[in-house]
C-alpha cells in the first residue's frame, strides 16, 4: 500500500526528503527545479532520479550533481510515466512538487500517472489546493487514506 502524504509547505517537503528515505532506497523526484529537495535526497539514497520540465534548471542541476553517480537529472514531463519508468522502474519513494500553487487538476494528472505506473511505499505531494481540500489546514487526518502530518 502506498502512503500518500500531502503538504503545502516546502520546508516540510524537504524535511520529509531527509527523514523518509533509507540508504537502500530508490527515489523519484518530479519537479526538481533548482535542486533544493534533490540535494536533501542525494546523500541519503541509493538512487535518485530527479526530473523537471525546465531546460535551464535541468542543465544547471545536471552540472552541479555530475559528480554524484547515484543521481540522474533529466528533462522529463511528470505526466510521461513511460519515460519515468524507463529511468527508474520501481521507486521506493516519490516526491512530487510541480508547484505549490499548481492547479489541482494538473496535480491530479501527474498523481494518476504515478499511481498507475508505480507502487512506492510513500508518495509525498506538495500542493496547497490538495492540502487545503483534504483538510490539512484543519488538522484533518487519514481521510480517504490520505495522511496529513502537521506542517
Ligand atoms: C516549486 S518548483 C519545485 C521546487 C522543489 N520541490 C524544491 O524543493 O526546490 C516546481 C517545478 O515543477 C516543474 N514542473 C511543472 N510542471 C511539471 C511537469 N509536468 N513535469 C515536470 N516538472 C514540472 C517546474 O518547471 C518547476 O521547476
Amino acid at each position: 500500500m502506498t502512503k500518500l502524504i500531502v503538504t503545502w509547505s516546502v520546508q516540510r517537503f524537504r524535511r520529509l526528503a531527509k527523514e523518509l528515505p533509507n540508504a537502500e532506497d530508490s527515489v523519484l523526484e518530479i519537479g526538481c527545479s533548482t535542486g533544493g529537495t534533490t540535494r536533501c535526497l542525494a546523500g541519503r539514497c541509493a538512487r535518485v532520479v530527479a526530473v523537471d520540465l525546465g531546460a535551464e534548471v535541468v542543465k544547471n542541476l545536471q552540472a552541479e550533481l555530475a559528480a554524484k553517480p547515484n543521481v540522474t537529472v533529466a528533462r522529463v514531463d511528470g505526466r510521461d510515466a513511460a519515460r519515468l519508468r524507463s529511468l527508474l522502474p520501481d521507486p521506493d519513494l516519490i516526491f512530487l512538487d510541480i508547484g505549490g500553487t499548481a492547479l489541482l487538476g494538473n496535480i491530479a494528472v501527474v498523481l494518476r500517472e504515478c499511481l498507475q505506473a508505480f507502487m512506492p511505499q510513500a508518495l509525498v505531494v506538495r500542493n496547497t489546493e490538495l492540502a487545503t481540500v483534504g483538510g490539512a489546514d484543519r488538522g484533518g487526518r487519514a481521510a480517504r487514506g490520505i495522511e496529513f502530518p502537521p506542517d
